[in-house]
């Protein structure tokens, strides 16, 4: 008798008609065929689908100093609310993570109040040797704004012998905010392919531009250790619309881009080019956002998985960006409908709906996506088997932290 098992239309390398079943946590068959009891049976309706849980490899998830913003608890909520089931917190707190103490206690902090697994960026350390500290303390990658990007090769040289991977902001802090700040983004991503070696591990977060892109892409031909992110307002809106939508409030780091940057980047996700979607979840006030210097960032995390769905119409590509390849890259075994994987799985409603920030559980509010049509709605979210979120109601249950 398995503890709980799934049948209806299933992601599981395609879409079909399966049954999922889970044990102790774990997916243990997955059948075109009843093979079994269970203790608990769901059956889905014709108009939803079981997909894996998504793994979001870029959030500010907040609180400290900035818990004005967004807290531990109220993003990871909007985590759960959106198919989300481990997130990857950036280092950008208030004090920044830059001590291996830090470390110690932002663990602590998460593991106390979030309703769903979690991983650690850190900053840069006062010395490259205190980075086997900083991964002892719990960080298992390394971030790089731009004002550190001067240090790279010190501290991406260190982290690679530890086996921490490094992570780039790649915009040239000189350029941002000037003239020429259209260049930012190309310029410091042509410095540091040039300065990447082989073996380490680089992801460059966010990319914005097509010209950007294009070099990473080449970097990739060489190096199978260079990885790309992208995000949602960079992939699906471009800044002329959400300036209409949502005026000053537009502002983010790295800015939105032209539609033929956008159209670039959404032709490279759909065509398999992009190895990570991730949101840049970063939540900000109403007060931070419409005002004459405009906090950059927007929350996302309710909508990214429901969002890129309708996009990219292709659950394999979504899947492949969202939670396949974040969760090879995190070393668990999450991200797949198949035996021996996590049970961490959400239930899709096909749905039309509008999206309101005012609705968000998040504390920030304000999206580009404002008004928006989703396709889909995520109706149930499992963590390990164990129901997690229902109907828009987020539960806690045990969370992991991923070193
Ligand atoms: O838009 C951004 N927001 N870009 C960043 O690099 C930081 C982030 C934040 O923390 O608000
Ligand atoms: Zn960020």
């Amino acid at each position: 008798v398995f503890d709980l098992a799934i049948h209806g239309k299933t992601f599981s390398g395609d879409l079909q008609e399966l049954w999922t079943y889970v044990e102790k946590g774990v997916i243990a068959c997955v059948s075109k065929k009843r093979v079994g009891s269970a203790d608990e049976t769901l059956e889905l309706s014709a108009d939803e689908m079981l997909l894996p849980a998504a793994t979001d490899l870029h959030v500010h998830l907040r609180d400290w100093g900035h818990s004005h913003k967004e807290t531990v608890e109220s993003a990871t909520k909007s985590a759960l609310l959106g198919g989300v089931t481990t997130v990857a917190d950036m280092p950008n707190t208030q004090p920044e993570l830059t001590t291996p103490d830090l470390v110690r206690r932002r663990v602590q902090l998460i593991k106390s109040s979030s309703y769903v697994d979690f991983c650690l960026h850190c900053s840069l350390p006062r010395e490259p040797k205190l980075l086997i500290e900083m991964k002892e303390a719990g960080a298992y990658a390394l971030k790089f704004y731009p004002k550190d990007l001067y240090f790279f090769e010190e501290y991406a040289e260190y982290a690679s012998k530890l086996g921490l991977k490094s992570v780039v902001h790649a915009e040239e802090l000189a350029l941002i905010g000037t003239a020429a700040e259209a260049k930012a983004e190309l310029n410091a991503v042509k410095s540091l392919v040039r300065r990447i070696r082989k073996e380490w591990e680089v992801r460059f977060a966010h990319i914005s531009t097509a010209g950007a892109l294009r070099r990473i892409l080449g970097a990739k031909l060489n190096s199978s250790k260079v990885t790309l992110e992208v995000a949602p307002h960079h992939v699906f809106v471009d800044r002329q619309s959400c300036v209409k939508r949502i005026g000053v409030a537009s502002a983010v780091r790295p800015p939105l881009r032209s539609k033929r940057d956008v159209s670039e980047l959404f032709f490279a996700l759909v065509s398999n080019l992009i190895d990570f979607y991730a949101t840049d979840h970063a939540p900000h006030t109403r007060d931070e956002k419409f005002c004459p210097n405009p906090s950059p960032g927007f929350p996302a995390l309710e909508i990214a998985y429901p969002l890129l769905m309708t996009k990219v119409s292709d659950p394999a590509i979504a899947c492949k960006v969202y939670c396949e390849r974040p969760a090879e890259y995190l070393g668990i075994k999450k991200g797949f409908i198949k035996p021996g994987y996590d049970a961490d799985m959400v239930v899709f409603r096909r749905f039309q709906q509008r999206i309101q920030g005012s609705n968000f559980v998040s504390k920030a509010r304000i999206t580009p996506f404002e008004g928006e049509y989703l396709g889909y709605s995520v109706k149930k979210v499992f963590i390990r088997g164990e129901l997690a979120c229902s109907s828009g109601l987020p539960q806690r249950v045990s969370v992991r932290h991923i070193k």
